[in-house]
């Protein structure tokens, strides 16, 4: 049990009569504040309104009787009923001993580990990956270390998208428009080229949603032709062009989507030639990604895509079907849900299966292969509606003891506060976008560190860069839309991955400099002082990271630990200019410090380490 589990685990043991013991103990949670003590229980007040007492004295009461010994005595009672709880400082620097020996600093495994499945990244192959995707992919990994960190199995799986309708582009741009030797030098670039080939010509054939020229349309649409031409004057921006040429470019791009759409249904149906050419393409598309994972630090156990999927697709809908769940509605056949305003689509009219049907076959495989406790579902929040869908049919269809849960996440945006493009209005490649952040860590640290030789700046700099991403992405409350920006992410003061790695570094030099030897110094097991508020204010912290641990996995959210190693790493640069360490006035002292500050130095590096990011001993 971590220490916020023992106090609360105290206070409910201390519970007023006829109180939800339960409640009561939840209401227990760490101070804001040093000065109202380490932990405070709120819930005498809401309970002494109910029984019309005394709020003050029913904390009394729960003070006189709660036994929190040995990790602290009789708590204080303050304002209109709270009880202050003070860690007793023997105790705190007894536990801390104990952690210079604890490479899980403290975390203990839970008696009945769960079984976490975290489907994460899951993109879509073959379009080169963008900048939306660091997202899942940051989120995703940083759970899996977590659930790891903490005791559960987790199995990571990453469902690619690797039989969409970006495939029948790619295939329809190979037929038409194959450059052979483009693909014999670069397979994913021409691949990727065919794509984005496809991509132009059938999106102004979505004029009617999105583009500039959507309000023409309407006019057209309405008969209102004078105004409608009059607005076309006015919007278009090469004088010469014409309404026909328009109407031809929209036509030609619905044309072509069709065609794709073909190409897609082919695939799915088994065309030999179109199926070779899948299978030609993949390994490709699989290398490329592979590339970006290895330098972002991730692995999968699994990468079942859709396509993994598609033999059992026919039997999901018959098995619904025969539940009586799915029915024929207007020629598809759909379940119709609580959870979302439209039925959920499980077979279409031409008898196409969907991304429901593939998810539902997905949930079946892992719960049977796998029998996890909880799924997560790391994706964008605009496909809320999608797993609310989900999960409501899964329930009903029998996957009911497992719990699933969509782990949504806002919008990464540009300097304009517009989703994330460049100029041309092309979404940024992932890949780019990591050389940018590692050029700027680069001169960074050419700038903090001319003393490193060039190589070892070249690899602080990829780990700067690559961390400044990370961090960035998962300090932000997940369901935020944030900023991309590489020269902020990249400074190495205020809430950054560098000032973390700096700071971790930084007590390396202290060692360093003192030729301290930390494997000696761990094994003496020397006695922590706490005798001034910032040492103590120091050693509580390191206390905390298994309670913070517990929440991020319980609340799915990485913003907690990178708060937690923030507050961390601050109080520990108050200490170390109020107290010398190297120069401490005692031998004794000067022990306990460089205790404290391995401890800090340990708990900064496992709390990177699990949101992803790598350290240096120098940089
Ligand atoms: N490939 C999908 C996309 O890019 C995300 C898949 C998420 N996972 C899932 N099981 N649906 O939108």
């Amino acid at each position: 049990m971590n220490v916020l589990e023992r106090v609360r685990t105290a206070f409910a043991a201390a519970t007023p009569e006829g109180a939800d013991s339960q409640a009561f103990a939840l209401a227990v949670r760490p101070s804001q504040d040093a000065k109202f003590g380490d932990y405070q229980a709120n819930g005498c007040m809401g309970i002494a309104k109910a029984a019309g007492k005394n709020p003050r004295e029913v904390a009394q009461d729960v003070a006189n009787r709660v036994q929190l010994e040995p990790l602290a005595g009789v708590p204080e009672i303050a304002g209109a009923g709270f009880i202050n709880v003070r860690l007793h400082e023997a105790w705190v620097a007894k536990t801390l001993g104990d952690l210079l020996n604890d490479d899980h600093l403290g975390i203990v495994s839970p008696e009945s580990p769960q079984t976490v499945v975290v489907d994460y990244s899951s993109p879509n192959v073959a379009k080169p990956m963008h900048v939306g995707h660091i997202r899942s992919t940051a989120i995703g990994e940083c759970l899996a270390r977590v659930f790891d960190a903490l005791g559960h199995k987790v199995i990571r799986d990453n469902h690619l998208g690797d039989w969409g309708s970006q495939f029948g582009m790619i295939l329809w741009g190979w037929k038409n428009h194959r450059d052979e030797a483009a693909y014999a030098a670069g397979p994913v670039s021409e691949l990727a080229r065919l794509y984005r080939l496809a991509q132009s010509i059938i999106k102004p054939g979505e004029f009617l949603h999105d583009e500039k020229y959507e309000k023409v349309f309407e006019l057209r649409k309405a008969g209102k032709v004078d105004d409608a031409d009059k607005l076309f004057q006015k919007l278009k921006s090469d004088p010469s062009e014409t309404w026909e040429q328009v109407e031809a470019i929209v036509a030609e791009g619905r044309r072509i989507a069709n065609e794709a759409r073909a190409e897609t249904a082919k695939l799915h149906s088994g065309d030999g030639e179109t199926r070779r050419l899948w299978e030609q393409f993949m390994p490709y598309c699989l290398k490329a990604l592979e590339a970006i994972y290895d330098r972002l630090g991730v692995r999968f156990d699994h990468q079942l895509g859709e396509s993994f999927y598609d033999p059992m697709l026919a039997d999901v809908v018959k098995d619904l079907r025969v539940k009586g769940l799915a029915v024929e509605s207007e020629g598809a056949t759909v379940v119709f849900t609580e959870s979302t305003k439209a039925p959920v689509l499980v077979q279409k009219r031409d008898g196409a299966f969907n991304y429901t049907t593939t998810d539902l076959a997905t949930i079946k495989y892992r719960a049977n292969e796998w029998r996890p406790d909880l799924l997560l579902y790391v994706v964008d929040h605009r496909q809320g509606d999608h797993f609310k869908g989900l999960f409501e049919v899964a329930r009903k269809w029998g996957f009911d003891n497992v719990e699933m849960e969509h782990v949504a996440f806002g919008t990464v945006l540009g300097k304009d506060k517009k989703p994330y493009k460049t100029r041309d209005g092309d979404v940024v490649g992932l890949e780019s976008l990591l050389d940018e952040a590692v050029a700027q860590a680069r001169s960074v640290v050419d700038e903090n560190s001319p003393d490193l030789d060039k190589q070892a700046r070249a690899n602080v700099a990829e780990i700067v860069g690559i961390g400044a991403i990370k961090y960035a992405d998962l300090s932000q409350n997940r369901m935020s839309d944030y900023v991309f920006d590489t020269k902020k992410m990249t400074a190495t003061n205020g809430n950054t991955g560098a000032y973390h790695q700096y700071a971790y570094a930084r007590i390396q030099s202290i060692f360093r400099k003192g030729n301290v030897d930390i494997a000696a110094l761990r094994a003496s097991r020397p006695v922590i002082t706490l005798a001034t508020p910032v040492e103590r204010a120091l050693g509580v912290a390191l206390l905390r990271l298994p309670e913070c641990l517990a929440v991020v996995a319980s609340e799915l959210k990485p913003n907690l630990l990178t708060d937690y190693l923030f507050g961390l790493a601050n109080t520990f640069s108050t200490f170390f200019d109020a107290c010398p360490v190297l120069k401490a006035e005692t031998e004794e002292l000067r022990l306990s410090r460089l205790a404290l500050a391995d401890l800090t130095a340990r708990t900064i590096r496992f709390g990177l380490n699990l949101l992803g990011i790598e350290t240096a001993d120098r940089m």
